[in-house]
């Protein structure tokens, strides 16, 4: 159970919603998540406001923006039941509830020991299919992890589009790229990151980050080792000095996570290919 929220749901929100229940989900430094029954069905609830600066971290404005940038965003790619606006401390939004199991949990029993080490080729495939069809619209999610997928057996969501890139954007809800989970990230966005301080999400680095997602689902091995307690800077430099982890995951999988993870992105397939790959390895 997430910790008590700092914010309640905005009173406008919660008059137009009117839950019948509702469970917080999230609570993390600058973003909110409520799991919300409504007569209309269940929906996702997130409320963005900046993080403050402390001793230990920098203060952050782009938190308050986020789901008003994924709600432009949801709407421009024509998803029902999207909504989004202001509160006091930033911006909400409301979508549909995806029911199902985050890749990470699903795959759980491939991580225990002495459990078959072959993950499900239709799973993955499905989350494949959910990243390609995204990419089919023109826009990388730049955010790819295993949270982020949601499996059921009617296909994959791919949930969290706050940070994608592909079209216009309502500059008041805009914010620059300054990298994702590093766990996930490409040594290409590493670097521009180290570099400039920002980067652009592309269509390879999504890619790389469902390689690297597939591969620490399947064996609980990050792409690249790094301490645990290092810094985000020193994660990043052993990212872009590489080589990623060897990938021990046999089969048609072992070897596409191995492509995906390609340093150069010229040379990972596409996201349709990588589907192309896990049909006809099935
Ligand atoms: N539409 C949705 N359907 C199902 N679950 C959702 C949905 N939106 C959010 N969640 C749940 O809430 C969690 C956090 O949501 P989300 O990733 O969108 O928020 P966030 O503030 O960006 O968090 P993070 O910093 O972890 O990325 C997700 O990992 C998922 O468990
Ligand atoms: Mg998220």
């Amino acid at each position: 159970m997430a910790d008590a929220a700092p914010y309640e749901i905005p009173t406008s929100v919660l008059e137009t919603l009117a839950p019948s229940a509702r469970r917080l989900v999230l609570n993390r430094r600058g973003s909110t998540v409520w799991d919300v029954e409504t007569r209309h069905g269940r929906f996702a609830a997130k409320l963005g406001y900046p993080i403050k600066a402390t001793s230990e971290w920098e203060g952050q404005e782009w938190t308050a923006l986020a789901p008003g940038r994924e709600g432009a965003i949801l709407q421009h790619l024509n998803r029902k039941h999207v909504s989004y606006g202001d509160w006091e401390h930033g911006t909400w939004n409301v979508q549909p509830w995806h029911r199902g199991n985050s890749l990470y949990d699903l795959w759980q029993p491939h991580r225990a020991e002495g459990a078959s080490p072959e993950p499900d080729l239709g799973e993955a495939l499905s989350c494949a299919e959910a990243v390609a069809a995204l990419h089919a619209t023109g826009w990388a999610h730049g955010d790819i992890q295993p949270a982020h997928l949601i499996i059921s057996h009617g296909g994959t969501a791919l949930i969290d589009l706050a940070l994608a890139q592909g079209g216009a954007i309502p500059a008041a809800y805009d914010f620059s790229y300054r990298g994702c989970l590093v766990h996930y990230e490409s040594p290409e966005i590493s670097r521009s990151v180290l570099e400039t301080g920002t980067a652009t999400p592309t269509l390879a680095a999504d890619v790389y980050a469902l390689g690297a997602s597939l591969f620490i689902s399947a064996t609980g091995l990050r792409h690249v080792a790094y301490p645990d307690d290092a810094g985000r800077k020193d994660q990043r430099q052993a990212i872009v000095d590489g080589p990623h982890q060897p990938v021990n995951v046999h089969g048609v999988l072992g070897k596409l996570i191995e492509a995906m993870l390609s340093p150069d992105p010229a040379d990972r397939p596409t996201s349709a290919e990588v589907c192309k790959e896990l049909s006809s390895g099935r």
